[in-house]
């Protein structure tokens, strides 16, 4: 899916980019929407592209990784739940400015002329329907989008597992 995204990404907006791509190959299968998890990444690897416009060394690592150790605290909640499959979108652009962080998932922020500020409203939204969550870290230079997703357990385990 993400060599998909990327392919997608490399004959249209981002022709002039560097891609670096490491998947970890015992990633388990993920149950999602296919068209959209491709929606979200295609968003990230756009904004990833616009923040690395001009430079003349940019680029953007695509990552997969299990981690079955985490576990994490969802927000508005008191269970733990666990959230093993990450995949994260990283460039080397100018960053996220701070007073933006704090809104950053929110619908119509933009630092774009033209931009409409919905594509980050978009992921998180389509993130949370799969159980997930989204964050970002942001210094100049580094700037990641984390996904974490649910292993799918099949209808029993999940009962089992409330
Ligand atoms: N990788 C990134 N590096 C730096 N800033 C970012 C990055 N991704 C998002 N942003 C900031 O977050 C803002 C909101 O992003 P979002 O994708 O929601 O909207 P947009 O890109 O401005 O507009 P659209 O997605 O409609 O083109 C951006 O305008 C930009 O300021
Ligand atoms: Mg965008």
């Amino acid at each position: 899916m993400l060599e998909h995204v990327r392919t997608l990404a490399a004959s249209g907006f981002g022709r002039h980019v560097r891609f670096v791509e490491e998947y970890d190959p015992s990633l388990p299968p993920v149950f999602a929407n296919r068209d959209q998890l491709i929606q979200v990444f295609l968003n990230l690897v756009k904004n990833a592209a616009e923040a690395i416009d001009g430079e003349a060394d940019g680029e953007i690592q695509l990552t997969t990784a299990f981690r079955p150790g985490v576990r994490l605290t969802v927000p508005g909640t008191t269970s733990r739940v666990s959230l093993p499959l990450e995949f994260c979108v990283r460039d080397n652009g100018k960053g996220v400015p701070d007073d933006l962080l704090p809104h950053l998932f929110d619908p119509f922020v933009t630092t774009k002329p033209t931009g409409t500020g919905l594509g980050l409203a978009l992921v998180a939204k389509i993130i949370g329907d799969h159980g997930g969550i989204v964050e970002c870290d942001s210094q100049p230079r580094r700037t990641t989008f984390r996904v974490l997703l649910p292993m799918y357990r099949g209808k029993r385990a999940s009962a089992e597992d409330n």
